[in-house]
């Protein structure tokens, strides 16, 4: 895992314009927010799903950096005052505090812009062509208002927050759309991506989809859980915000030991479908054990 973090970290820098550069303000900030903290998870997933799609994840690290750039434009937005109103992320004051709330508003819509052209660009070459084309439909699709953002959305309205249509009386059912949605939608798209880029068809694909699918769900019951139990210095961000806020959550609506056995289930059902693409004890059920055990 960290030589996989290294292969990310070593060419996310020189993806994003330079300090320098103009608008400089703007290309600041959003150095500030990629640079120096993250796990780099849905990158990575993507190199190790692609490995283990018989690809050669080397060719494909620039495009998983897409990645990276589109989800860390998601938590610069997610923290502005209008949403989860957070002043920390991975260990450094959230960009509209360390810059203001105009500029965060616009790193979040330069990184998502961003990534959508690297993954357009990337891989190189015009062999690449078909794929590229394939893969940016495949993100947008996974991160537009029927995913991420739609999961956002849902999020916001059961806290009250906005005033919603209200997707379903069922608090159960909402969660989990929340869920599947705002975190899911993305991991699961990176594991995909990594297999499309590999070459593999939308049938082929199947069960590397399942197991994004449910790796995106404990990643976000593990976020849940973490947010009611881990220190400032494990998370690089505030603890305690969901219950503060009113987040309908894993733990808020189910309770921490029911949360803690949904993710003992999750990891389970994750470590089949990873045994089922690469064997038993790879690369991808390596990940899927970080995930539920994780404590940042
Ligand atoms: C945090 O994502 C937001 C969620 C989707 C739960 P990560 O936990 O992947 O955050 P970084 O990228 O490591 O900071
Ligand atoms: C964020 O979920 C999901 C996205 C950014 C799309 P959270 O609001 O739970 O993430 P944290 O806890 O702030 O990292
Ligand atoms: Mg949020
Ligand atoms: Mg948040
Ligand atoms: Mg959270």
């Amino acid at each position: 895992m960290d030589l996989e973090r290294q292969a990310i970290e070593s060419v996310l820098p020189r993806l994003l314009p330079a300090d320098g550069q103009w608008p400089s303000r703007l290309h600041r900030a959003m150095r500030h927010a990629v640079l120096g903290g993250g796990k780099r998870i849905r990158p990575i997933l993507a190199r190790l799903a692609n490995r283990a799609a018989g690809g050669d994840p080397e060719s494909i690290t620039e495009a998983a950096c897409g990645l990276e750039l589109i989800h860390t434009y998601s938590l610069v937005h997610d923290d502005l005052p209008a949403l989860d109103d957070d002043v920390l992320r991975r260990g450094r004051p959230t960009v509209h505090v360390a810059f203001d709330e105009p500029t965060a508003i616009l790193v979040g819509d330069a990184l998502l812009t961003e990534g959508l052209l690297i993954l357009a660009r990337y891989p190189a070459g015009s062999e690449w062509g078909p794929a590229r084309a394939e893969a940016v439909a495949l993100v947008a699709e996974a991160i537009g208002s029927r995913g991420m953002v739609g999961g956002q959305m849902e999020d916001l309205e059961a806290t009250g927050q906005v005033a919603g249509d209200g997707v379903s009386g069922d608090p159960g059912v909402r969660l989990d759309l929340i869920h599947r949605h705002k975190t899911g939608c993305l991991l699961r798209a990176s594991v995909e991506l990594g297999a499309l880029l590999a070459g593999l068809g939308v049938e082929e694909r199947g069960r590397f989809v399942g197991f994004g699918q449910s790796l995106g769900l404990a990643f976000q019951v593990a976020d849940d859980v973490l947010d009611a139990t881990a220190t400032t210095a494990e998370l690089g961000k505030s603890p305690g915000k969901d219950a503060e806020a009113d987040k309908l959550t894993w733990v808020t609506l189910y309770g921490l030991e029911a949360a803690r056995r949904k993710l003992h289930e999750l990891e389970t059902e994750m470590i089949e479908l990873a045994t089922d693409i690469e064997g038993p004890d790879g690369a991808l059920a390596a990940v899927a054990r970080k995930v539920v055990r994780r404590r940042g």
